[in-house]
């Protein structure tokens, strides 16, 4: 067969129907699209698949749109043969045989073939993550997810880092580049998507990490309106340090700087910036140390007053009036979201202290003394009350053996996967939950030793499911890095037969338990009884239970924030907490809760 392929391009190169292979034609907004038929056996599955790849949705963002809203693509001016996926976003790490360019704004639709055409199919849109700084579609291969779930899958390129996310705080460079062409492929698929057999009235975005972050700033985007109807968050919210930014103009200055641009005006530093040939640019931001001029994963979603018209890291707390609106908006979507057992495995970077982490063993005392207190410094600023690294030191501690260094590095990944992942998410799910009384609400945790892992997450130490190893199970183990593909184990085929089972089912009705019925009878989440998916090898009804980890959430949901705030309770008292004038009720919470707190860490 393969023999043959060989041969036959050689002679087959100006005939439509080359191969012998079928071609579809489908009518788009913008012109006539030609797509490949193909034959998919998933694991369980068989089915015709038509995959139509390389699809321009906006104008190439180059020239003169760097930096600036997508414009949607003007029509096509000859038919487009949609074989083969297009470029990449310009980013900074790269795979090898990608092709990375500033024009990149590209999707790809898996539609299987319908048995009666007057057939919908739902729709599933694919958003993917890489910290709003890397990311590409075209590795996502989704033929399997998309024949097993009978669901048309699109998947698409957003801009990232510098080129998604600069932002001057006003007119010159507002920001969100990234989040608007993700909402302009979404208008897309929904002009669009009937002509492929899709079904606009049952529409999902999915995504993960800062994908899930992306999916959860659309669904509070009032502008997205009927475009899509359900919202399902793999690993991430937004109020986390790493979904949002507002030192954007000090990041944008410091590029400036580097790069020798005017910088009097803010609109002559982003004409300067946007003059830049985009691998300089690339090599300028690579070259920036990380400083507090210059954060790691500088460039993220910001407040610009149009697209993100909250603050990000309070907008589900309910007592906040500037965004009761939005969130009643994302409260009318089903809503499945979830983590995995050890998100902190994303605390293992420089930015955190850690440099070599597959050698990461580091004893109590550097825990407490170093480790802390930089994760304190991200989420909280570097003025925050000292009181509060001991309380932090003091959750975390496995009191069988607090010195063993195992435990220690255990713990550190506790306290990573609730920081920045935990805690988020139930934050979000009781909002969700209690504002929405027509729609689902699902939560899961995935709690697996994968044995077939991608090559970052090959760290001995490193046993249970981390940041990102639920993405194999959603599509099939279908990924391309360069040429590379997986090779799942048995249980893993069966468990990702599951979830692509228990994802379409979501997309098509909003309850992952219909109509594929797996007898799990997953019960929707409520901040009563907080029901949830426990993930594991053999899935039945036994694995939905209730409340896991809820205490480290309240730990960081409400009481690290009380004592984090002392620091502006003391500055608004004149005067200091001593001072005669008798103490405000936040300074009087405060010094209750760092009293205690103090209390029990010197008992231990
Ligand atoms: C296709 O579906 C429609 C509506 O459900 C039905 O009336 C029609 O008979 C079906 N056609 C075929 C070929 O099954
Ligand atoms: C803990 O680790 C630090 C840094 O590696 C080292 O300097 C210190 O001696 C260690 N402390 C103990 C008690 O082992
Ligand atoms: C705490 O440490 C003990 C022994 O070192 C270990 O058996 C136990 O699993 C640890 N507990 C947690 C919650 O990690
Ligand atoms: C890149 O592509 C070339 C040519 O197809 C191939 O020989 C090489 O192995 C590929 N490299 C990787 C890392 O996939
Ligand atoms: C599903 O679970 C709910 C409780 O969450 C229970 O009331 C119901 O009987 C269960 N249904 C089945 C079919 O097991
Ligand atoms: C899963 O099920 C298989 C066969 O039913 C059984 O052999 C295996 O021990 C189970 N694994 C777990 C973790 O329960």
């Amino acid at each position: 067969m393969r023999f043959a392929l060989g041969i036959l391009v050689v002679f087959s190169v100006a005939v439509r129907e080359f191969l012998g292979q079928e071609t579809i034609a489908v009518t788009t907004t913008i012109g006539e699209v030609i797509g490949k038929a193909e034959i998919v056996s998933s694991f369980e599955k068989t089915g015709k698949l038509h995959k139509f790849l390389g699809i321009p949705f906006a104008e190439p963002p180059v020239g003169d749109l760097r930096f600036k809203k997508p414009v949607p693509k003007l029509s096509l001016t000859t038919t487009l043969d949609a074989f083969a996926y297009n470029n990449a976003c310009v980013q900074a790490y790269q795979f090898p045989n990608v092709s990375y360019a500033e024009d990149c704004l590209y999707l790809n639709i898996y539609a299987p073939e319908r048995k009666n055409e007057t057939d919908k199919l739902s729709v599933m849109i694919w958003i993917y993550g890489g910290g709003f700084h890397f990311g590409d579609s075209n590795m996502y291969l989704a033929d399997y997810l998309s024949i097993h779930g009978d669901v048309i899958v699109v998947t698409f390129n957003y801009r990232v880092s510098v080129f998604g996310f600069l932002s001057t705080g006003d007119s010159a460079s507002p920001g969100n580049y990234g989040l608007w062409d993700q909402q302009l492929a979404i208008k897309w698929v929904h002009d669009n998507i009937a002509a492929f057999g899709g079904d606009t009235e049952k529409v999902t975005i999915f995504g993960e990490s800062a994908g899930s972050a992306s999916v959860i700033y659309q669904g509070l985007y009032t502008g997205n309106k009927n475009l899509f109807q359900r919202i399902l968050a793999e690993s991430g919210s937004i109020m986390v340090w790493w979904a949002s930014t507002d030192e954007g103009l000090r990041y944008a200055k410091t590029v400036g700087m580097v790069a020798n641009c005017e910088m009097e005006s803010t609109h002559a530093l982003v004409l300067c910036l946007r003059n830049l040939p985009a691998d300089i640019l690339l090599n300028i931001i690579s070259s920036i140390p990380e400083s507090d001029d210059f954060a790691s994963f500088p460039f993220r979603p910001t407040f610009d007053d149009d697209f993100i018209t909250f603050d990000p890291k309070k907008v589900f707390y309910s007592n906040n009036f500037h965004s009761r609106d939005v969130v009643q908006f994302f409260s009318d979507f089903d809503f499945l979201t979830g983590v995995n057992i050890l998100e902190g495995v994303e605390g293992l970077t420089p930015m955190f202290g850690v440099t070599d982490y597959i050698n990461f063993a580091p004893n109590r005392t550097e825990f407490e003394r170093k480790l802390v207190p930089l994760l304190i410094k991200e989420g909280y600023g570097e003025d925050a009350p000292t009181v509060l690294s001991k309380l932090i030191s003091t959750e975390y501690t496995n009191w069988t053996d607090p010195n063993s260094l195992d435990n220690v590095r255990d713990e550190y990944l506790r306290m990573h996967g609730d920081f920045q992942f935990n805690a988020d998410m139930y934050k979000t799910l009781d909002t969700h939950s209690d504002q929405s009384s027509t729609k689902n609400t699902y939560m899961y945790m995935l709690d697996i030793e994968p044995e077939t892992r991608a090559a970052i997450e090959q760290v001995p130490w490193i046993k249970k499911a981390a940041h990102g190893e639920e993405l194999p199970l959603v599509f099939g183990y279908r990924f391309s890095f360069g040429e590379h593909l997986l090779s799942p184990k048995d249980w893993e085929i069966k468990l990702s037969t599951k979830v692509m089972t228990l994802w379409a089912n979501f997309a098509k009705t909003g309850n992952p338990n219909y109509p594929d019925d797996l007898g799990i009878n997953w019960s929707q989440y409520t901040s009563d009884d907080q029901f949830y998916l426990h993930m594991t090898r053999n899935m039945t009804s036994e694995n939905v239970r209730q409340r896991w980890n809820i205490g480290a959430a309240n730990f960081w949901l409400d009481i690290v924030p009380s004592i984090a705030q002392m620091k502006t309770c003391e500055t608004n008292y004149p005067g200091g907490i001593n001072s005669a004038e008798s103490p405000s009720p936040c300074v009087m919470f405060s010094l209750l809760s760092v009293c205690l707190y103090t209390a029990l860490a010197t008992l231990f």
